[in-house]
């Protein structure tokens, strides 16, 4: 393919990350990166960074040394009354699939994409204060609110779950769905947890600690050189699913609400940790539910990349790294066709199977993770016990690890999609009304 200029819309971990992929792909392309944000800030949080989206970063130049991070010893489930239930080692990871899985803050890693892409000052200009309001799909451009148009030979859009543009792409509704569940964010000083005796490994072994009970779960990892605790509590919003503040989905928050939430029966981590003071941020989870019809307007000059077209519930730890396997993907498809729109066709192709099994995946561990305590619970217990296709833990069948960690986005081949985990039993479901069941129905890789 010829030099390219490209305009992306979005600067966030897509939009950064596509500059990246282009700009490291050996071409001369110019990628022109439009953002709304007037400064960039970041929400404290951590990230977990599966290993091949890490081994693809630092290929564009992203540089992890100088982040300070934790290698993830596994992933660790526990009921809420805090009995181990099953443990997925990674131990191997690094071996197996080239790069370690890592916990970071979110802003470290936003930071270090972006040190990376000032590495390319004569290929990617990053501006901000630029909200994108018309998009031209013909020529194609983009007019921002200031009134400047944009033009290249191709706009990929990246911005996120509220995208603008995706039903005018996809050519039919797209709007999220609520997912019945909000998500607090909370940032503690590992320091307190260190004195206690019953927590203090919590930080010295990097594990994420996942404790399961009825209507939610929560998640612990350490962060930052075991300096930072960081804590993730998915729960059924029930009536207060939180307001949307602004030109975001976030809200700061209080723990009162999970003091409440977790004060009967849950264990001592999880009472300790929700009731220690530190940054909280409330999150409505939303989802785009089905599979988009298009990723790619007809014109075939402009295609959407990230939590634009497949937004998902973070049950999986995946957002972030599909997204980087999106730009991947997107910039090897680039890199093979002689015309943007086939390249365009096929990154879609790649991507958009891998994606909706991933998504379907957060589903599927939706309703198992919130089970009430009762028989679909004690079978859940059971199953997560073996290395079958039946284990609802994703991590814990090695087929469906080995899709997960070992793809290579760069290469663009069909990949066999695994069978999804089973679903709970219908009654027993804390979600009745999403009714997954029949959601799934046509889906060939759920089976009954
Ligand atoms: C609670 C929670 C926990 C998560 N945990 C993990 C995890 O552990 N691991 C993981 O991999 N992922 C995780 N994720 C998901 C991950 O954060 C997202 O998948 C990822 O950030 C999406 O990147 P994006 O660039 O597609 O979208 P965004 O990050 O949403 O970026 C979109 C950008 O576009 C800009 N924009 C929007 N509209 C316009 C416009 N019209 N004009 C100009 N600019 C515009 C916005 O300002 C923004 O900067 C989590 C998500 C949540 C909610
Ligand atoms: C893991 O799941 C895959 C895909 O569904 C299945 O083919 C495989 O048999 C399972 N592994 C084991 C050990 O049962
Ligand atoms: C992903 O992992 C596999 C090994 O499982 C490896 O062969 C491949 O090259 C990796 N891809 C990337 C982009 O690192």
């Amino acid at each position: 393919m010829k030099d390219l200029n490209v305009i992306v819309v979005g600067a966030g971990i897509g939009g950064i990350s596509t500059a990246l992929a282009l700009a490291a792909s050996g071409s001369g392309h110019k990628i022109v990166v439009l953002d709304a944000i007037k400064e960039f800030a970041e929400v404290g949080a951590g990230i977990r960074v599966s290993p091949n989206s890490s081994k693809l970063a630092k290929e564009w130049g992203v540089d992890f040394d100088s982040i300070e991070k934790e290698t993830s010893l596994g992933n660790r489930f526990v009921s809420w009354k805090n009995e181990l239930l099953c443990e997925v080692p990674f131990g191997d990871v690094e071996e197996k699939y080239g790069a370690p899985y890592y916990f970071i803050h979110r802003a470290d890693l936003v930071n270090a994409l972006r040190t990376a892409a000032s590495k390319y000052p004569e290929q990617i200009t990053i501006i901000t204060d630029s909200r994108v309001v018309e998009y031209d799909f013909s020529r194609p451009a983009v007019r921002t609110e200031r009134g400047q148009w944009y033009s290249g030979d191709l706009v990929i859009s990246a911005e996120g779950i509220k995208s603008s543009v995706r039903e005018a792409i996809n050519g039919g509704p797209a709007e999220p769905a609520d997912t019945g569940d909000v998500a607090y964010r909370i940032l503690v000083p590992a320091a307190p947890l260190l004195e206690d005796p019953e927590l203090r490994t919590l930080v010295t072994e990097p594990w994420a600690t996942h404790w399961m009970g009825p209507e939610g779960h929560a998640v612990g990892y350490p962060l930052r050189g075991g300096k930072l605790f960081n804590i993730i509590v998915d729960i059924t919003h029930r009536s207060d699913c939180g307001e949307p503040v602004g030109d975001d989905w976030k809200k700061s928050a209080d723990n009162r609400e999970l003091i409440e939430r977790f004060k009967d029966g849950w264990c001592y981590p999880v009472q300790k940790l929700c009731g220690m003071t530190g940054e909280y941020v409330k999150w409505k989870l939303a989802e785009l539910e089905r599979p988009l019809q298009r990723w790619v307007h007809p014109s075939g000059k402009v295609a959407l990349l990230g939590d634009a077209c497949h937004a998902m519930m973070p049950y999986l730890a995946q957002g972030a790294a599909q997204v980087l396997e999106d730009a991947a993907t997107l910039s090897t498809a680039l890199t093979q066709c002689s015309e943007v729109s086939d390249a365009l066709e096929l990154y879609e192709k790649c991507r958009a199977s891998r994606t909706d099994y991933v998504v379907r995946n957060t589903q599927v561990l939706q309703e198992w993770l919130h089970l009430y305590d009762g028989q679909a619970q004690q079978q859940r217990d059971k199953l997560m016990t073996l290395d079958t296709e039946e284990n609802p833990i994703f991590w814990a069948n090695k087929t469906r690890r080995d899709w997960l960690f070992g793809h290579d986005a760069r290469k663009l081949d069909e990949c066999d999609i695994p069978n999804l985990p089973p679903l709970p039993p219908a009654e027993a479901s804390v979600y009745p009304d999403k009714d997954l069941r029949k959601k799934l129905a046509s889906y060939t890789r759920y089976k009954e």
